[in-house]
Parts: C-alpha cells; structure tokens; sequence
C-alpha cells in the first residue's frame, strides 16, 4: 500500500492548514470536494496543498470534472496550431498544459484581429528557483512569441510575506532575484512588464481601484469556501486573492492599454492557481469586466516520484537553476525515482515502467524530438534500455539547459531588471 503523502508543490507554505477544496463558484462543476466523483479520493489540489497516493501523479481528467474546466483535446491544439501558424508547443503537444476555459473564444477573437495579452506570475517564497518553476514562464514566452502580444508577469511578494515566516524586505528581495531567472527565459523587453506587487500597488491608482472593485463583490463566505480561510486567518490573506485577480483585468495597466477594460486576458497558470481565476471570472462580469481564459498544466514531479513533496528545503528533491553539471548528474543517479527493476536481468526480460518512472517524466517535459521521446519509451519499456541508459540521457539533457540558463541569467543586470519592472508602454496595437 502506498503511503499518503503531501506534496508541497508549490513551496508555498509549509503550513499545516489544509484548505478545503472549492466549492462550487459559476465556473465549477457543482461536486467539487475531495473524492465527491467517488474516484480519485486522495486527491487534494488547492493552492497550498497537492497530494495523491497515486504512483503516476494526480489523475488530471477527474481534476477537469471536479473543477469544471475543459480538456485541451487534439481539436483544441490543432487549432492553436492553425491560428498561430507555428507547430504547437511540445507542452501542449504532450498534454503538459491539458485543461483550458475558454481559449476557444479566445481564439475566435484573434480571427477577427481582436487581440489579448497575458497574464502570469509567481510567488517569491525564496532566492532557489528549481526546472519545475520554468514551466509556465517557458510556455508563456512561447505563446508570447507565436501571438506577438504583451505579457504582465506579478510577482507575489505581498502574498509571502503574509503566508510565510518571512519579513517584507526579504519578500521583496526574493522578487528581483526571482526575476532575473524569469528574464533568462527569453521575454521581450518590448512586450512584458514585471511586477513586484509590494512595489506597483503602491505606485498605480489603476490597480489598486481595481482590488477594491474587487473586494466590494466577494464575501467572506465565498473565499473562506474557495480558499478554506478559517477566522484565525489574518484580514490580509483574506483579502489578497483580490491582488491575484485585478492583473486579469486590462485597465489595471494604464500605461500597456489606456483605459480600454475590455482587453481579454489569457493566463496560462499551474492548475493549482485555478481557485484564484475562478473566482475572478465570477467576478468579472459584476464589474463590467471580460473574464480572464486560462490554460493548465499539470505538476512537475519531484525527483523520487510523482507523488512526494518537492521542497525548496530539500536540495535533492530537484534540479535547482544553480545546479552544476556534477550536482545535475548526481542528483539523477542517486535520486530520480526508477521505474526500472532491480536487476539488469529482470529489467531486460520484465522491461521497465516509464509511467512511474521520474527520469522519463522530466524527459517528457524537456526532450524536444516526439520521435526520440517515442523510441526512448519503447526501449525502456521492452527492457532493451537500461534505467542507469535512462538517467544519461535525462543528465545529457539538463546539463546544457541548466549552463544555458545560467549563462543568460548572467547577462541580467540590475538596470536590465529595473527596465522590465519599469511601468511603460509595451509594443501593443490598440
Ligand atoms: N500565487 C502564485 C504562486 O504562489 C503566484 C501568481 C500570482 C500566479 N499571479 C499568478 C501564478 C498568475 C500564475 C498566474 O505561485
């Protein structure tokens, strides 16, 4: 039997209060608590807590039931594929990012020249940065680059500094080193802002009516339904799922689109954020607002297995950014949980088992060839690829990332940060 264990995907808290799970708002589907499909029972996915027993991870088609959302089907991708005239991601090709709500409009809007922009972010709980981290920002800056439109990156420094043992100046510092691994990704100075939320609130009329606006149309019943805050939370966690909404909302950018409000806005986010966004996209049209879409992905897994907690605390539960190549080898040798067997003997006559094993996971994510990530499963599976073959592989593929990343982290100066964190016009056709 396996051992229920909690996974902390995002680092977020280490705190021993389990939120509930949401209940329904519009958007959910009405049973949405825990196991109310009768299957899937230990599954908890909110923003502070992702946990199953299963060995293969959490099993996302009952997620898009509990939640409501819908599947990014082959007609959906194909799709993407048509409007943006570029072969899709291999994220959205492998089912990585794989519930939506709403991209169909989304993209019927783009047909007729009506444009969007989007919309993520992070919480800055500390200066570590692991490979899990990149997904979303690797697949916004794709979807930046097909769409050829603007992106608000909010860092939620504001929102650590209240769930965590951490003071504000820290919160804050955590954002800029933090930001400086999110420019290694590529943006386009020209079309993304990034923010620290302790910074821009302070400084931009626009948003901060939007939080109000916000706030005046959710109760406290609502959040403590979709969050599971309790009396004993403090009034600032209470109130900061507002802060995560208004960015979702055009004219909290004067600088990006004047006073248009009716920019629609796209976020691609962790399913675990959906909470967040689903309570916006009620609210949205309460205030006169266009609701935000939103694409999933699934959760990096850690590397002993798709259901054990990855730590920020734990330097071996995954491949950090700092990583040397010798650490990056290491690591996958000692502590990428196999699905192989025990033996080269039985391994060869039993094959091995690529569903559970985290090698051919973060392969999955970071090998670019279908054909090579096809035939790579197939050996593994027959047995004629061994688990030690495997982790090479997986190591041969991290290293170069992981130098390359660290190279263009290098080239990131303070004043190359100041620039993107700076509220400015972006390239942007009203
Ligand atoms: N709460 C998120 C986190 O802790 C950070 C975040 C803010 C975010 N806005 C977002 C993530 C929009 C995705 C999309 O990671």
């Amino acid at each position: 039997m396996l051992l229920k264990l909690k996974m902390d995907y995002k680092q977020m808290t280490g705190q021993d209060y389990k939120a509930g799970c949401p209940p329904s708002v519009n958007d959910a589907a009405p049973n949405n608590g825990p196991a109310a499909d009768g299957a899937g029972e230990d599954d908890t996915v909110d923003p502070w807590t992702v946990s199953t027993t299963n060995a293969t991870g959490v099993d996302y088609d009952k997620l898009i039931v509990r939640f409501g959302s819908s599947k990014i089907d082959q007609e959906l991708v194909d799709r993407i594929e048509k409007v943006c005239g570029q072969k899709p991601h291999r994220f959205l090709r492998r089912g990585i990012f794989f519930s939506h709500r709403d991209m169909h409009q989304v993209l019927d809007a783009y047909e007729k020249h009506q444009s969007f922009y989007l919309y993520t972010g992070r919480g800055p709980s500390s200066e570590a940065m692991h490979v899990g981290h990149l997904i979303p920002f690797i697949f916004t800056k794709w979807l930046q680059d097909v769409f050829d439109i603007p992106l608000v990156i909010q860092l939620t420094d504001d929102e650590k500094y209240l769930w965590k043992d951490l003071t504000v100046e820290e919160c804050h510092g955590f954002a800029i080193e933090n930001t400086k691994d999110i420019i290694a990704c590529g943006f386009d100075i020209n079309k993304t802002f990034i923010f620290s939320d302790l910074d821009y609130m302070g400084s931009s009329p626009e948003f901060y009516r939007n939080v109000v606006k916000i706030q005046k149309h959710v109760t406290f019943n609502q959040v403590k339904g979709i969050f599971g805050f309790t009396d004993s939370d403090c009034i600032g966690k209470i109130s900061f799922p507002a802060i995560q909404a208004a960015p979702s909302f055009s004219n909290s950018f004067p600088h990006i689109f004047g006073s248009r409000q009716d920019i629609q806005c796209l976020i691609p986010c962790a399913i675990d954020q959906d909470p967040y966004f689903r309570m916006t996209r009620d609210v949205a049209p309460r205030i006169g607002y266009p609701k935000p879409a939103l694409l999933h992905s699934t959760f990096f897994p850690a590397l002993q297995g798709a259901q054990t907690k990855m730590s920020a605390s734990d330097a071996n539960s995954s491949i950090f950014l700092t990583d040397t190549p010798k650490q990056i080898k290491n690591k996958v040798n000692k502590h990428a949980f196999s699905g192989g067997k025990d033996t080269v003997e039985e391994h060869r006559k039993y094959g091995g088992n690529a569903d559970v094993d985290v090698c051919f996971m973060y392969l999955t994510f970071f090998l670019e060839d279908d054909e090579q990530l096809e035939k790579i499963r197939q050996d593994y599976t027959s047995g004629a690829l061994l688990t030690g073959e495997l982790k090479k592989i997986l190591i041969e593929t991290l290293q170069p990332m992981i130098a390359q990343h660290q190279e263009r982290r290098k080239q990131v100066t303070d004043e190359l940060v100041k620039q993107f964190m700076t509220p400015r016009p972006l390239n942007f056709n009203l």
